[in-house]
C-alpha cells in the first residue's frame, strides 16, 4: 500500500501496521508475509500435541480451516485495496478499512497464538521465571493474581474476541486488555500473550464449559516465547 493511501485514511495506516509491517517490534516477526502476502505459518508443533487441554480437532480445524480464511481475506483486502488506490477510488478503498481490520486482526492474532503455546511435555505450562515474573510479581502482585485476572478478563468477553497480557511501551510497565472479535492489540501496547475466547478455540471440546478452556489453556502457555516477546518490547 502506498503512503498515498495510508496518509488519507488513517484507520487503514494503523490497521496495516499492526499487520506485521516490519517496525512492528519482536512480536510480529513471526508473522508470515511472502512477496506481499500474508501465508498461513506452519505450527511449531502439532496438531494432536497440546492435549489433553486442547484436542487435536481443534487445532487442526482453528489453525488450518478458520487461521486460513484470515489469511485469504487479508490478502483480499489488500488487493482490493490495492486495486481502488490505483484507480484513485480511496472510497472503495476506505470501505475495505473494516475487513483489513477483521482480516488482518485475525492473521496477527493467530499467528501470535500458536507461539505462545506449546506442549505440556516441552515448555508449556508452568509459570514463568527471571524478569517476566519479576515484573508480573510487581505490576499484578503475583503469578495466581495475574492469571486470575486474565480469567476475570476473559469471562468477561462477551461474544468474540481476546485476552492479552500486553507491556505498556509508554510506562514500562504490564498490563491485561480485552480486543472484541479481531481487534489487534496496538497503540502503545506490545502483545505479549494472548488468550483466544472465540467460540471456535474451544467448543468441540468443551462446549459451554468455557471457564474449563480457560483453566485448561494455562497448562500449554509458552513462557519462554512470553519472556522473548516481554524482553524485546
Ligand atoms: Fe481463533
Amino acid at each position: 500500500m502506498s503512503s498515498t493511501l495510508l496518509r488519507t485514511v488513517p484507520a487503514l495506516r494503523g490497521a496495516l501496521r499492526a499487520s506485521g509491517a516490519p517496525k512492528a517490534a519482536g512480536a510480529m516477526a513471526t508473522t508470515s508475509f511472502v512477496r506481499g502476502k500474508a501465508t498461513l505459518p506452519d505450527l511449531p508443533y502439532d496438531y494432536g500435541a497440546l492435549e489433553p487441554h486442547i484436542s487435536g480437532k481443534i487445532m487442526e480445524l482453528h489453525h488450518a480451516k478458520h487461521h486460513q480464511t484470515y489469511v485469504n481475506g487479508l490478502n483480499s483486502a489488500l488487493q482490493t485495496i490495492g486495486d481502488a488506490e490505483s484507480k484513485g477510488d480511496f472510497t472503495k478503498a476506505a470501505t475495505v478499512a473494516p475487513l483489513l481490520n477483521f482480516h488482518g486482526g485475525g492473521h496477527i492474532n493467530h499467528s501470535l497464538f500458536w507461539e505462545n503455546l506449546a506442549p505440556a511435555s516441552r515448555e508449556g505450562g508452568g509459570e514463568p521465571d527471571g524478569a517476566l515474573k519479576k515484573a508480573i510479581d510487581s505490576d499484578f502482585g503475583s503469578f495466581d493474581t495475574f492469571r486470575s485476572q486474565m480469567n476475570t478478563a476473559l469471562a468477561g468477553i462477551q461474544g468474540s474476541g481476546w485476552a492479552w497480557l500486553v507491556k505498556d511501551k509508554s510506562a514500562g510497565t504490564l498490563g491485561l486488555v480485552t480486543r472484541a472479535n479481531q481487534d489487534p492489540v496496538s497503540g502503545p501496547y506490545v502483545p505479549l500473550m494472548g488468550i483466544d475466547a472465540w467460540e471456535h478455540a474451544y467448543y468441540l471440546q468443551y462446549e459451554n464449559r468455557k471457564a474449563e478452556y480457560f483453566d485448561a489453556i494455562w497448562n500449554v502457555v509458552n513462557w519462554k516465547t512470553v519472556a522473548s516477546r516481554f524482553e524485546k518490547a
